[in-house]
């Protein structure tokens, strides 16, 4: 079974071998539509989103109609059919960090960034969501930033936080 692990070197891939490698990965998921979420999940850690081009492959591929994956993907907040910025900034809105100031971040965060939710910047650098409850609710409103947990964030720290990535 192929697993997200084995697809760590996929920036290396041409667009054939990446196809290719989703097609070994639905013929392992058994073309299964029980499968299709696990599938889409790996064509996106491929890909890096999904565009309609992977949809439409997906579709054929397991015999499905491309409505029929469409309605999937976009019922999960975690699919992307737009590439996603170098960075992906995800602010905490479960309820003690939406109490604590998790509005006031995010809002400073569409300020600093010129984007709304689910935008990425127009230089491809960041992207930003929000999330709910990631266990760091004793410390307040959280946010990552690519998976990295940045805890009792407030607005005046936005600036020196995005400034570490530059
Ligand atoms: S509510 Fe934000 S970490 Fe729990």
């Amino acid at each position: 079974m192929i697993t997200e692990d084995d697809i760590c070197n996929v920036h290396m891939m041409t667009e054939e071998e990446k196809y290719n490698l989703l097609k070994d990965v639905i013929i392992d998921y058994d073309r299964k539509e029980d499968n299709l979420i696990q599938i889409l999940h790996m064509a996106q850690a491929i890909f890096g989103y999904l565009p309609t081009e992977v949809q439409h492959f997906i579709a054929s591929q397991m015999d499905l109609s491309v409505s029929k994956v469409n309605s999937v993907l976009t019922f999960y907040s975690f699919f992307s059919t737009k590439p996603k910025g170098k960075y992906t900034i995800s602010v905490c809105l479960g309820t003690a960090c939406y109490v604590r100031g998790g509005k006031e971040v995010l809002n400073k965060l569409k300020d600093e960034l010129g984007i709304d939710v689910g935008e990425t910047t127009p230089d491809k650098r960041y992207s930003l969501t929000v999330m709910r409850c990631i266990g760091s609710c004793g410390l307040a409103p959280a946010m990552t930033i690519n998976g990295k947990v940045y805890k009792q964030v407030n607005p005046n720290r936005i600036k020196r936080i995005l400034g570490t990535l530059k």
